[in-house]
């Protein structure tokens, strides 16, 4: 690997590590949310991340997601989009970010953001501290980010690992709606969706020559006591078994690829013929059209449940399920069900497909980050897909 590369690593879902001061599981269980609710609140974020309208017509299936059976009027918790977070530096102070290459913006919040200061227990950015701060004064709002943040913008030094950006343009949050595991959001996609229309800090720090290569990989496996690594500027080859599958980005925007299908071809069930994804690690999930999640559910004999709007399997059904297969470049990438089922407290059991009526595309989460070694190029514009070690 590169001298000039960083890894940083990644808490998942109720690690304990030094470098983090809080544990995402255990203030998601002091608050004792129904775990119904926060699922909707997904919905509702995936929504508005990407900008997808709600289908006017009613799906078949019990399936319409529409509206939350509770509108929450108090900030939501949104402790189910935690699974890649890792620390950063702002002006010489610490945030926990959440590193999402579904979205191009950098955020954190601001001391007067009192929200996220008393409620949500973020640690929040205090301008007078620091001797490199910049303030520029522009709103910015982000209707569609990871629920909805407003502020204005500055320029600070931001140093994640030994890598210190000079001049990083981000988003000072004073406002927010949403709790989250973590204080900020350091977004990973290309420059053109970017809100704030600040260049994002992978391209500063291409651009201030602080990393060799253009490229960063994700390698995250569940079943350890940490939550993983993401290499920024570099990869690294012992972390996954053979090489890797290339897929062109489709769309310079977010990580947007042609996937060829996904399925279970053991039980005679391919969805997508050839459709548009996203690889997001922003997304817990796998996220599709209502009627492929549909397909995709009873195939499974998961049983939809109206009250929550979830799909339900028993967990002594999990090790009976099939491989989950999605066809990428001309390559088959399996999921086995003990990663696309999630289990809940209370031994409930829920799918890992989500449905979302109108959307026109896939959005591949973290249940198969969890499986695969994922290397993004920003100069060659492709990802790199291999089975994790
Ligand atoms: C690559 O990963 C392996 C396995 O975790 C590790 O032992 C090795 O130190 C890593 N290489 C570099 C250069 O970080
Ligand atoms: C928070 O502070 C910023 C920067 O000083 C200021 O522009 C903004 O108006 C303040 N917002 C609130 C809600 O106090
Ligand atoms: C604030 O940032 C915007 C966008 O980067 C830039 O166009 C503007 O000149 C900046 N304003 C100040 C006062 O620095
Ligand atoms: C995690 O590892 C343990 C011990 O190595 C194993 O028994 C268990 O089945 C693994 N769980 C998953 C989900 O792979
Ligand atoms: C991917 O993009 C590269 C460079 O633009 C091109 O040479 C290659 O043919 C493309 N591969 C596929 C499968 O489209
Ligand atoms: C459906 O979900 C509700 C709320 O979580 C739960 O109380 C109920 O038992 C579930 N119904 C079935 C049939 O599992």
């Amino acid at each position: 690997m590169n001298p000039r590369a960083v890894i940083l690593l990644l808490c998942a879902f109720g690690c304990v590590s030094d470098a983090f001061h809080r544990i995402a599981m255990q203030r998601h269980r002091q608050r004792k949310l129904p775990h119904a609710r926060h699922l909707w609140a997904s919905r509702k974020h995936i929504r508005r991340k990407f900008g997808v309208t709600a289908a006017a017509a009613p799906q078949s299936g019990g399936s319409s997601t529409n509206s939350a059976p509770s509108e929450a009027i108090e900030p939501l918790f949104n402790a189910y989009e935690t699974q890649f977070y890792g620390p950063c530096l702002v002006g010489n102070q610490p945030f926990t970010l959440q590193f999402d290459t579904g979205s191009s913006d950098l955020w954190i919040p601001n001391a007067n953001c009192t929200t996220c200061a008393k409620t949500c227990d973020n640690s929040v950015f205090q301008a007078a501290k620091s001797k490199s701060f910049v303030a520029n004064g522009t709103a910015f709002k982000i209707t569609y980010g990871i629920g909805e943040v407003s502020g204005v913008l500055a320029t600070d030094t931001v140093s994640i690992g030994q890598i210190s950006i000079k001049n990083q343009g981000f988003g000072l949050v004073s406002q927010t709606d949403t709790c989250s595991s973590f204080d900020g959001v350091l977004g990973l996609a290309y420059p053109a969706v970017a809100l704030t229309r600040q260049k994002p800090p992978f391209y500063q720090m291409i651009e201030q020559k602080l990393v060799d290569q253009p490229i960063f990989s994700f390698h995250l496996k569940s079943n350890t006591t940490d939550g993983g690594s993401l290499i920024l500027g570099g990869s690294n080859s012992s972390l996954y078994h053979g090489s890797l599958t290339h897929v062109n980005v489709t769309e310079q925007k977010l990580w947007k690829f042609t996937m060829d299908y996904i399925g279970f071809p053991s039980r005679k069930c391919r969805r997508c013929n050839g459709c548009n994804a996203i690889m997001d690690s922003g997304t817990s999930l796998l996220v599709g059209p209502t009627e492929d999640i549909t397909q995709l559910n009873r195939k499974i004999g998961a049983k939809y449940n109206t009250t929550n709007g979830l799909w339900e399997v028993q967990c002594a059904r999990i090790k009976y399920l099939p491989v989950l297969e999605l066809g990428i470049a001309g390559k088959k990438f399996h999921v086995r069900p003990q990663e696309y089922i999630i289990a809940y407290e209370d031994n409930v059991c829920i799918t890992g497909f989500m449905d979302l009526a109108g959307i026109n595309f896939w959005i591949i989460g973290d249940v198969f980050f969890r499986e695969h070694y994922l290397l993004f190029d920003v100069e060659q514009n492709r990802i790199g897909i291999a089975v994790a070690k």
